[in-house]
């Protein structure tokens, strides 16, 4: 496995990768979720390339930027172990250079959801990757279903920016209690992580009364945020059903629909999702 840090190094070591690439950008700090993508990009690729960067502008103020987890040996291992052929861990100059002063943005499908609580969050994900996609050229990238929005902003991008890159849309892996797999899992204290099982909790109870013939929207919007509530450590930001491919909320009588939701545990955020009418 080849780690590079600058642009000129990633190119010339990319010369030697066998098509078809894949691609999975991550900002580090892997768990099994991200690992997930990897043998997805290694079943389906001839080669496998992987981008850690920690990207400054997708966090807002009062976010964790710093805080974010680090942990680059452990990364670089677990990497190595998955076979992986190229690492490229940029220098912030590189990826933005001096003056920089363009950016890509998505503008309908961000402005509901996270683009609503986060803004400038979505502004900050397509720019940087675009950017790891010229960089890399790669023919395909892929992406988790746990950031739901994030893997529908991209596939719009894509589409509209005529790239010539195939979007891959992986599974969430779980924690055995149900919990998504999630960098930020990490800030949790047992207490918390303890309580972070509503998100799933919450899910599931509205995805069974989908599946025993509850259509209402509303029904089920109100059935999750009841759930939240009757845990005291959670804090509800908030709770959606909405239309899979729009992202606007949706009212009244449902045959798809999205659930996702934003819960403070303590400071930290945790998202999670569910498809519903989609198999
Ligand atoms: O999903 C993430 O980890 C990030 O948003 C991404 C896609 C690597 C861009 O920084």
């Amino acid at each position: 496995m080849k780690v590079v840090l600058t642009l000129d190094e990633l190119r010339s070591a990319k010369s030697d990768l066998l098509s078809p690439l894949g691609l999975v950008p991550t900002m580090g700090f892997l768990h099994e979720g991200h690992l997930s993508l990897v043998k997805q990009a290694k079943v389906e690729c001839k080669s496998v390339g992987v981008s850690i960067f920690v990207n400054p502008t997708q966090f807002g103020e009062g976010e964790d930027l710093e805080a974010y987890p680090r942990d680059l040996p452990r990364d670089l291992r677990l990497l190595e172990e998955e076979g992986v052929d190229l690492v490229w861990v940029p220098t912030i100059e590189d990826v933005y250079p001096t003056d920089s002063q363009t950016w890509v943005v998505v503008e309908e499908l961000t402005k509901r959801l996270e683009g609503e609580q986060r803004p400038g969050h979505f502004r900050g994900v397509t720019t940087v990757v675009t950017k790891l996609f010229n960089a890399f050229q790669t023919d395909r990238a892929y992406f988790g279903q746990k950031d739901a929005q994030q893997a529908l902003v991209i596939q719009r991008m894509v589409k509209d920016l005529l790239l010539p890159i195939e979007i891959v849309v992986c599974p969430i892996v779980r924690e055995e209690d149900g919990l998504a797999m999630s960098s930020r899992n990490a800030y949790l204290n047992p207490e918390q992580r303890r309580a972070a099982i509503v998100l799933h909790h919450a899910l599931g109870d509205a995805a069974e009364r989908f599946k025993n013939g509850e259509r209402d929207a509303g029904v089920l919007r109100r059935s999750m945020l009841a759930v939240i509530q009757d845990e005291p450590l959670a804090r509800v930001q908030y709770v959606s059903v909405a239309d899979p491919d729009t992202l606007e909320e949706a009212q009244g009588e449902i045959q798809r629909a999205l659930l996702s939701m934003a819960v403070y545990l303590g400071d930290t955020r945790l998202i999670d999702n569910e498809m519903l009418g989609i198999d």
